[in-house]
C-alpha cells in the first residue's frame, strides 16, 4: 500500500469558491443558489470534499441508463466516506444510434468535461463509463484536468440466449445479416433474432468496444480491481458503486490523482491484456488517445511490440464462445492479470486508485474456470494481439489477428511457400453509401480473392471515423458459401465484429494519405509475416496517379452538416496518434496548471 501525504480541508480545491474571505461576494454567490434545493451551509463550508459524478446515462445512451439509479448507490458512498456528491450530465454518446458517428462525439464529450472538471468546485470526480466512447472521453478528460477520479463501469447486460443458443451484442447482428442476405431469414426475423441479444440493463454483452474499453480502464489502474464486467443488474454491481463513492473520497484526501497512475507502465500493461482479451480494435485509437493526454507517447508499434506475441485467453465473442457473464464469473479482469503476471508480461508496480499495485490486488484472483479464462501456457489463440502493417499506402492500419478463423487462413494464407501471405486484385468504394449502392453489382466482378477496399471512412472523410471496414462479400457469394472477404479500409469497424480486416489505415484518403491513390483492378499483396501491404505497381506510376490527384483538387468527401463537424475536421488527428484534437494535446494537469480566478 503505497504511503500518501494526506492533504488537510484548507487544501481543499472547492475551497476557492466556498470559503473565500478574500472574494465574499463570489463566495455567497457560489454559495446561495446550492441551498435553494436544500443542500446546507455546513455541507458546504465545513471543508468536506465535493465529489463530482459524471453522469454519462440518459434516455438517449440506453447502455449506461442504468447509472441514473445506479449513482444513488455512489453517493451513498461518498456521504458515508464524508464527502458530498454533486452529479452532472456527460454528453449523450450512443454507439449504434448517433449519426454520422458516436465517433464523433468522443471529443465533444471530453471537451465538456474538461470545462466542468475544471471550471467547477470539484475536489474530485466519479466518472460513470459504459458504451464504447463514454469510457475514452471521460479518461482523456481525467489525464487532462488530473483532479482524483476513479472510473464506474455500469457493466454489460446479461447473456443473451435464443433456445440453448448465446446470444451476443453485435456479433449475432454482423451473422444475421449474412443470413438475411442469403435468403434464410426474412426482415421480421432478422429484427427478433437481433434483439435476443438485449436481455437486460447494460452496455453489449460481447467484448466489443465498451467491455473492452471498460477492462482498459480496470488494467489502466483506473477502476477497482475486479469492478469492470460485472454485469449490470447483479448485486456486486451496486455494492461496487457503493465502494467507489467511498473510495474517491479518500483519494482527494491522498491527493492520488489520474497522472500518478496513468504512467507508461500503465499504459503497456492495457495493450499485453487488451491481446489477452482479444479486445477490440477500437482499443489502440482511444489508448493511444488517453496516452497523448497523459503526456505519453504511444503508438501503434507498441501494440505490435508488446501485444502481438501475447495469447488469447478470454474465451469471449467475438474471437471466442462466451459472453461477459461467463468472463466476469470466471474471475473476469483480474484473472487475465493474474496470468499475465504469473508469465511475467505485467509491470506490476503499477499503482491504481485503491493505492495498490496492480500486482497487489491480485492475490487469490486465478481463473475459476479454464473454458472461459484459459491458463497462458493453454490459450485459445497464440500471438493474438494487433499487426501494425506498413506499405506504399500507407503508414500504419492494424489487423487484429486473433479473429483470422480457419476458413481465411485455408483460402488466403495459404501458399506452402509463403503462408503468411497473399495477392488480390481489389475492389475500391469510397464512403458507405458507395458500397451499398454497388457492392451486388455484377460488373464488378467479385470473387472468392478479391480484397474489398473502404476509404473516405477516416476521422476526416466521413466526421470521427465510420465502422464500416468490415465489409460484407456480395449477396451471390455469401449463397455459394464464401462468407468473408479480406477488407482494407481507413476506417474502422465495430469491436463487435469478428472480422480479419485491415483497418485504421493511417493517414486516411481525405488527408492525403495513399489509398486515394489505389483504383479498382490493382493488385495487392498483403504479407503479414513482413508486416507488408504493398501495391504492386511501379513507382513512377504511383508519382503519376498522385500528382493527377493533387491536380483534381485531392480527394473529395461529403460537406460539413454541423458546426462541430467543421470544427472537429480542422484539427483532429489520424486515427493512429488517437484521433486526438491536436490543440488539446499540449493541456496537461490543468488543474493545478491552471487554478480557479
Ligand atoms: Fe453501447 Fe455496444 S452499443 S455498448
Ligand atoms: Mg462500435
Amino acid at each position: 500500500m503505497a504511503n500518501f501525504q494526506r492533504i488537510t480541508p484548507e487544501q481543499l480545491r472547492s475551497r476557492y469558491w466556498f470559503d473565500n474571505p478574500d472574494h465574499p461576494g463570489t463566495t455567497a454567490l457560489c454559495i446561495e443558489r446550492y441551498l435553494n434545493y436544500g443542500i446546507t451551509l455546513d455541507e458546504l463550508t465545513s471543508g468536506k470534499p465535493i465529489i463530482g459524478i459524471c453522469q454519462s446515462g440518459s434516455d438517449l445512451t440506453p447502455c449506461n441508463r442504468h447509472h441514473i439509479d445506479l449513482v444513488k448507490r455512489v453517493k451513498d458512498g461518498i456521504r458515508a466516506a464524508g464527502g458530498v456528491p454533486f452529479e452532472f450530465p456527460m454528453h449523450p454518446i450512443h454507439e449504434n444510434v448517433r449519426r454520422p458517428t458516436a465517433a464523433l462525439d468522443r471529443n465533444l464529450a471530453y471537451l465538456g468535461i474538461v470545462e466542468v472538471l475544471h471550471g467547477y468546485p470539484l475536489d474530485g470526480v466519479v466518472l460513470t463509463t459504459g458504451c464504447d466512447k463514454t469510457t475514452p472521453a471521460a479518461l482523456m478528460a481525467a489525464a487532462t484536468v488530473n483532479i482524483p477520479a476513479i472510473v464506474l463501469s455500469g457493466g454489460p447486460m446479461l447473456n443473451g440466449w435464443r433456445g440453448a443458443e448465446r446470444v451476443g451484442s453485435g456479433t449475432i447482428i454482423w451473422e444475421l445479416r449474412k443470413r438475411l442476405a442469403a435468403g434464410d431469414i426474412d426482415y421480421a426475423e432478422f429484427l427478433s433474432r437481433a434483439s435476443d441479444s438485449a436481455p437486460s440493463i447494460g452496455h453489449c454483452n460481447t467484448m466489443g468496444t465498451a467491455s473492452t474499453m471498460n477492462s482498459m480502464a480496470e488494467v489502466l489502474g483506473m477502476s477497482l480491481p475486479g469492478s469492470a464486467v460485472i454485469p449490470a443488474p447483479y448485486k456486486e454491481r451496486a455494492m461496487v458503486a457503493f465502494d467507489t463513492g467511498t473510495r474517491i473520497v479518500d483519494m482527494v484526501w491522498e491527493d492520488l490523482r489520474p497522472l500518478d497512475i496513468l504512467t507508461r507502465d500503465a499504459f503497456e500493461n492495457a495493450i499485453v491484456a487488451c491481446s489477452a482479451l482479444g479486445g477490440s480494435s477500437n482499443a489502440p485509437v482511444h489508448i493511444n488517445a488517453i496516452a497523448r493526454h497523459a503526456g505519453i507517447e504511444l503508438d501503434n508499434d507498441d501494440w505490435q511490440r508488446l501485444g502481438h506475441e501475447i495469447p488469447l485467453l478470454a474465451n469471449v465473442m467475438p474471437a471466442g464462445a462466451f459472453l461477459c457473464e461467463e468472463f466476469y464469473r470466471a474471475g473476469g479482469v483480474p484473472a487475465i492479470l493474474h496470468e499475465l503476471h504469473t508469465a511475467g508480461k505485467l509491470h506490476s508496480d503499477a499503482l491504481t486508485v485503491n493505492g495498490r499495485s496492480i500486482g497487489d490486488n491480485l492475490q487469490g484472483r486465478e481463473t475459476q474456470d479454464s473454458d472461459v479464462i484459459c491458463r497462458y501456457g493453454d490459450p485459445l489463440v497464440e500471438h493474438a494481439g494487433f499487426l501494425n502493417l506498413k506499405g506504399n499506402l500507407f503508414d500504419s492500419a492494424l489487423m487484429k489477428t486473433s479473429v483470422i478463423s480457419r476458413d481465411f487462413r485455408e483460402r488466403f494464407l495459404n501458399d506452402p511457400n509463403d503462408p503468411e501471405a497473399f495477392e488480390g486484385k481489389v475492389v475500391v468504394f469510397d464512403g458507405s453509401e458507395d458500397y451499398h449502392a454497388r457492392i451486388d453489382d455484377p460488373a464488378l466482378n467479385i470473387d472468392a480473392r478479391t480484397i474489398l477496399v473502404m476509404r473516405g471512412a477516416g476521422p476526416v472523410g466521413h466526421p470521427g471515423g465510420a465502422e464500416v471496414v468490415n465489409m460484407q462479400p456480395p449477396e451471390a457469394l455469401i449463397k455459394q458459401g464464401i462468407e468473408s472477404l479480406p477488407c482494407l479500409g481507413d476506417g474502422r469497424q465495430s469491436g463487435t465484429s469478428g472480422s480479419p480486416s485491415i483497418l485504421n489505415a493511417s493517414p486516411e484518403a481525405a488527408t492525403g494519405g495513399g489509398l486515394a491513390l489505389l483504383e479498382s483492378g490493382d493488385r495487392l499483396r498483403v504479407d503479414l509475416k513482413r508486416g507488408e501491404v504493398q501495391l504492386l505497381i511501379e513507382a513512377s506510376e504511383l508519382e503519376a496517379r498522385r500528382e493527377r490527384l493533387v491536380q483534381q483538387g485531392g480527394y473529395r468527401y461529403p460537406g460539413h452538416q454541423t458546426p462541430w463537424q467543421e470544427i472537429q475536421r480542422s484539427m483532429v488527428e489520424p486515427l493512429d496518434r488517437g484521433m486526438t484534437l491536436e490543440p488539446a494535446t499540449k493541456y496537461r494537469d490543468v488543474a493545478r496548471q491552471h487554478p480557479p480566478r
